[in-house]
């Protein structure tokens, strides 16, 4: 395998908006003067692009560039608000296809926390699906009352982001990986997500994998964050406790974070543009530069990877700081006198913190070789499949019953009424008169005895039905050889 010493690497850079060009600056003079050898092709992305017209916020060359290279480093982007587009950070992502989001959390010696303080070491690592769960944005007024976002969980799309995490807590030496859910809630969905965890772990014997409820891990976090190594978790679940684990080492201003994909990594900070403090001069780079180190390691850099990192907890031991962390505010210097600071500390190791160790320059990163299709992730079925029943979604301002006998009016004999529920609680054929209903109602009906139903059965009655009640959506009910594919009603 040839080492960076004959090969150069380019990634693509985007500095980004508000203090993106500054601490993007910042830290690229870091990286030519530790010797990177890296080579940058600068590429349009952010807010001016929207401005401009370029509705995903990038022109068709920088998603060239970023194909080309398979690397993306980029700095915070504003994405405009109210106009209809869609985040470009959550675009560049999905469109990608970086499906693990790894973020560091590490207690970094002269960034005064109340753990440093009470001397409780931090040192976790975050892996966030990246692509699926609510993020997918897939949204629907369905009734002037009601908001419906779908939520996606895939088996692939798991077991992705499982590979990636066990692999990466085998490299790192791990001893724990922990999978933080809502199973116990969302039995299907994240169900799913914990199944596929332990399908994974099954291949990492060394491993202890074991997991948790994200309720109970947030709690265990600000209480015991020193007895958590890695833990993956579903996307909107990962976004939130991955900002509760910034907190623990001193906020955003340290959290880096590493989109990773199978052709396209983006390597970015945690922090948005800080559009309060933009072009003062005053930015913390220690983000962006971390998760630049997280870079090099990737691109198989990691010696200078170790030197930066070292020049990084020595300047911070030095009690060298931007305005929003350390002591004295007024002592602060600014982003371009950090980076001088660093700079100026390259080949030195901190003495209290304990140095990173020396590592060999990994093997060479290759760009990725563009595939001519989209690849189509399908896993091996697990039995015979056939639909059994139709969920309706409808309208309705009137009482369950009389949903009930619109239906059954309707229904023919080869189908029967099973459950109406509103809100998921069930209020026919038993309810509570002190269930609140909204006009929305999920009609269940079955075949009689699970007998299979053509999707043509289910949608004449559907057509039969629209003549009488207003259909906002359906869903064909399920059965996975003996697994059943949808979920109960509260009360059924
Ligand atoms: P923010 O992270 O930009 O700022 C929150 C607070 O933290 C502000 O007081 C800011 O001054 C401070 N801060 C953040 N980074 C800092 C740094 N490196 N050094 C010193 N102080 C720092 O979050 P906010 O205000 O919610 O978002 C501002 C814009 O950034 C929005 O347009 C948002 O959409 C975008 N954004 C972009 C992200 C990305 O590109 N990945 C991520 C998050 C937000």
């Amino acid at each position: 395998m040839p080492t960076h010493a004959n090969i150069p690497v380019t990634i693509a850079v985007a500095p980004g908006d508000g203090i993106g060009p500054e601490i993007m600056e910042a830290v690229l003079r870091i990286f030519n003067e530790a010797g990177t050898g890296l080579s940058y092709r600068m590429v349009d992305m952010g807010k001016s692009l929207f401005e401009q017209g370029f509705s995903t916020g990038m022109t068709p060359q920088a998603k060239e560039i970023i194909e080309e290279t398979g690397i993306l480093f980029k700095g915070p982007m504003e994405t405009p608000k109210g106009k209809g587009v869609k985040s470009i950070n959550v675009t560049a992502r999905k469109v990608w296809n970086t499906y693990a989001n790894k973020r560091v959390f590490k207690t970094l010696s002269g960034v005064d926390t109340l753990y440093s303080r009470a001397g409780i070491p931090v040192d976790i690592t975050i892996v966030r699906e990246n692509i699926e769960d609510t993020y997918g944005g897939i949204e629907h007024l369905l009734t002037h009352d009601v908001a419906l976002c779908r939520r996606f969980i895939t088996r692939p799309g798991s077991l992705q982001v499982h590979r990636y995490a066990f692999e990466m807590a085998r490299r790192k030496g791990a001893k724990k990986i922990t999978c933080g859910h809502k199973a116990n809630i969302m039995k299907i969905t994240d169900g799913l997500f914990l199944e596929t965890f332990y399908q994974v772990a099954r291949d990492y014997p060394e491993l202890q994998a074991n997991d948790i409820i994200v309720d109970d891990l947030a709690m265990k976090l600000v209480t015991r964050p020193d007895t958590f190594e890695i833990v993956v978790l579903p996307n909107l679940q990962g976004d939130i406790i991955s900002d509760l684990c910034a907190g623990l080492v001193g906020g955003l201003g340290f959290a880096p974070s590493a989109n990773i994909g199978d052709f396209v990594s983006i390597f970015e900070a945690v922090h948005g543009t800080a559009p309060d403090i933009a072009g003062k001069g005053l930015a913390n780079p220690t983000a962006l530069l971390l998760s630049g180190i997280m870079m090099l390691r990737h691109l198989g850099l990691a010696d200078k990877a170790v030197k930066i990192e070292n020049a990084l907890l020595y300047t911070l031991e030095g009690g060298v700081h931007t305005r929003d962390f350390g002591g004295n505010p007024a002592a602060a210097v600014s982003t371009r006198e950090y980076a001088d600071a660093v700079i100026g500390n390259l080949g030195k190791a901190p003495a209290k913190a304990t140095p990173t160790a020396e590592e060999p320059a990994g093997h060479a990163f290759t760009p990725p070789v563009k595939p001519a299709q989209n690849r189509v992730l399908v896993s091996p079925k697990g039995g015979a499949e056939k639909i059994v029943g139709v969920d309706f979604f409808v309208e309705s301002d009137g009482q369950p019953e009389g949903v009930a006998e619109i239906f059954e009016r309707h229904l023919p004999p080869t189908l029967q009424l099973v459950t109406i529920s509103n809100r998921g609680t069930q209020v026919w054929p038993t309810k509570s008169v002190f269930t609140d209903c909204i006009n929305q109602y999920r009609v269940r009906v079955e075949s009689k005895d699970l007998a299979p139903l053509t999707q043509q059965a289910c949608l004449a009655f559907a057509t039969r039905l629209s003549a009488d009640i207003k259909l906002c959506s359906l869903e064909m009910l399920m059965q996975y050889g003996e697994q059943r594919g949808y979920s109960l009603a509260q009360g059924q």
